[in-house]
Formats: structure tokens, sequence, C-alpha cells
């Protein structure tokens, strides 16, 4: 049932904040603003290392999630799509860990890397929604994202639950290796506490904006999206999405790349969405816009107030959300560009919920 919703993929961006809420309830203690303890047989403590792999959006959060285990509990992370993954014949240590990350739990490429990681000893840990998949089945611990059916074939709010699982294990990945102290745990934990709140707070402020925005999106016929740190995994997603429900070309880059070739196609009829929070690369990722600026490119500025503020920059368009701490920003900033994707796709008048030639679940190789 779509609700009040024209699609269920409209009805699953604006349950986010509450979808959220539940899944955070299972891994963190709210009252006391700790995480608590990820799993009893997985122990983080002592692993040497963690091997992530999934495909398509769900591998995008697990990129996500390797900035934060390896920059929270300085845990090195291996990271592959499903497809790769399986046949890269990875030098896995047997006391590592790996952990699968799938909304449907029936992905053939995600449940190939399973298994080999299975033959080689490791622990497995399952990231799904689907609790009664074989990807979970399989696995030694489950860690379910509770995101309730996801019908739309584009993600979001899996997307969005799965990152916001992943920061708890890191948090408590970072906590186990001592690598994160009481009163940054706390503080960490008060910020993901607030950010369905918060969530809700954008989704009700931001659509007028999207909307004017995306109908001129809906005239492209390529888009870039660039980021620095964990924002260049979102833009990716960002560009995953819009070429799946919209058909217009994306591509994501990492900001720093856009030198090293993509600057090559910049001119006024291709918009450069760049996704920049407030945070320790937005000086970086402000240079970054002026190429494209200096070359007549037409910039689309995703930011916070702080960003808002300090960029000097003429954007064709600045899209402000509330200042967040850094470990809730991909979720937060998951929203816009979830939005963007799809009111262009409507605009476009595309089947939103079933776009071509795409399933729901690919349990082919
Ligand atoms: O069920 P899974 O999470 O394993 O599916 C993985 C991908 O097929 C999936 O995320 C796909 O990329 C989505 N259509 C993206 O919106």
């Amino acid at each position: 049932d779509k609700g009040n919703h024209r699609h269920f993929m409209e009805k699953e961006i604006y349950e986010q904040p509450e979808v959220i809420s539940h899944a955070l309830g299972h891994y963190v203690n709210f009252i006391e603003n700790r995480v608590l303890p990820a799993s009893d047989v997985i122990d983080f403590a002592k692993v040497p290392s963690l091997a992530i792999s999934a495909c398509g959006t769900a591998y995008l959060a697990g990129l996500v999630g390797k900035y934060w285990f390896e920059r929270y509990a300085r845990l090195p992370v291996e990271i592959d799509v499903a497809s790769e993954f399986r046949y890269r014949e990875i030098p896995l240590a047997p006391q590592a860990a790996a952990l699968f990350i799938s909304q449907s739990g029936e992905t053939a490429d995600t449940l190939a890397s399973l298994r080999y990681c299975k033959e080689h000893g490791l622990k497995i840990g399952a990231v799904v929604n689907t609790r009664e998949s074989t990807i979970a089945r399989e696995s030694d611990a489950v860690f379910p994202i509770l995101a309730g059916p996801e019908i739309g074939v584009a993600s979001t709010k899996a997307f969005t639950c799965q990152l916001a699982v992943l920061a708890a294990l890191a948090i408590a990945a970072g906590k186990a290796r001592g690598t994160i102290g009481d009163a940054q745990e706390q503080a960490m934990v008060r910020s993901l506490a607030e950010m369905p709140r918060l969530m809700g707070r954008v989704l009700n402020s931001i659509q007028p904006k999207i909307e004017s925005l995306s109908r001129e999106l809906s005239k492209c016929r390529d888009v870039l999206y660039l980021g620095r740190g964990t924002s260049f995994p979102l833009a990716m997603e960002g560009a995953l999405k819009l070429k799946e429900i919209s058909y217009i070309h994306a591509e994501g880059y990492a900001a720093g790349e856009l030198k090293h070739g993509p600057i090559a196609l910049i001119d006024e009829n291709m918009p450069v969405i760049v996704i920049a929070p407030h945070d320790r690369f937005f000086d970086k990722t402000v240079s970054n816009m002026q190429e494209v600026a200096a070359r007549g490119g037409r910039i689309i500025l995703i930011t916070d107030e702080k960003g808002a503020a300090a960029s000097t920059l003429d954007t064709m368009h600045t899209i402000v959300l509330p200042n967040v701490d850094e470990i809730v920003a991909p979720m937060i900033f998951s929203l816009p560009v979830q939005l963007l994707a799809y009111h262009t796709a409507v605009f476009m008048g595309t089947d939103v919920d079933q776009p071509r030639n795409l399933a729901k679940s690919v349990t082919v190789e």
C-alpha cells in the first residue's frame, strides 16, 4: 500500500526517519548514549582486518562503512563489488571477518563471495533487510537493518538503514579496539539519536527546491556528481539512482579526480552536483568547484548552513541542509540525492518503481 504517495519509492523515502530510528534502537542504548556490543561471534577487538562485499547500492553503503571502520576503529577494510570479489582470489587471513551487505539477502554474487570467505575460514556477518534470506542463513552473525519491506527497485530506505547499522558497528568496533573513548562514543551516539528528527525536518523543507531543480535536470543528457571522503560514495549513489530511474546518464567521481579526466566533459550543458558538507574536506572540494566554474560548468551545491555561508562561489543552485556531525552526514545528505532522482524521474514520466531492465533482486550471476 502506497498510502498518500504516488510511488513506493516516494513512500520509502519519507519512511526513513521512522525506520532508521527503529533500526538504531537495535544497536544503541539511547538512555546511556552507548552502542550495544556488536556481536558475540565476531570479535572486532581481535580481527586483523575486515572484508566487505556487496552489489549496487549496498556496495556503496559498504564503501561509506570502510571510511568509518578505518577511521574510527583503525580496522583495515578490503572492499569490492561482489562480482569482482568472488573471482579475485583475494588472499584473506582466516582470522579476519567479512561483512556482506544485501537488502534482499539473495543476490547471487554477494552469496558467492560469502561462500568464498567461508571456505577460507573467515567469520561471516550479514547486514541484511530480509532475515529469512539465504545470506542471513549462511552467516555466523546477522545484523538486521530493519527497514521494513522495500518495494521500489531503486533502494532508498535500505541504503540509509545500512548506513545507520554500519555506523553503529564501526563505533562498537572502535570501542572494542580502544580507538574510541567513552566521551566520543557518547557524542557520536547522541548525534545518531538526533538523526531521525533531523531527517524529518530536511524531508519537510527541501521539497519545493528539489522539484524546481529536478525540472531542470530532466532536460539534461548527462550529470556529474562529485564528493570527497564519505561524500564520494554518496556521489556514486546519486549517479546510480539518477540513471536507474530517470535513464539520464550520470557519473559519480571523487572530487579530486576531476582534473584527471572528467573535467574535459564540463560545459554549460552538464550540471555538476557537488555534495559537500562543511567537513574537513570542504575547502578542497570548493577549490574543485572553482575548476568547474572556471570552465562554465553549472554547479548545484548540496551543503549545510556552515558550508553555504563559507562558499563564495556562484552556483546555479544551492541546497542547504542543517549543520550535522560527520557521522550522520551521509544519511542526511542521502535525502536530497534520493529526492532529486525521484522527482527528475517523475518529470520524465518513467516507471519509477519498476524501471526498465531492472529487477529488485538479482539472483543470477
Ligand atoms: O538486495 P541487494 O541489496 O543485494 O541488491 C543489490 C543491488 O542489486 C541493489 O542495491 C541495486 O543496485 C539497486 N537497484 C540500487 O537502487
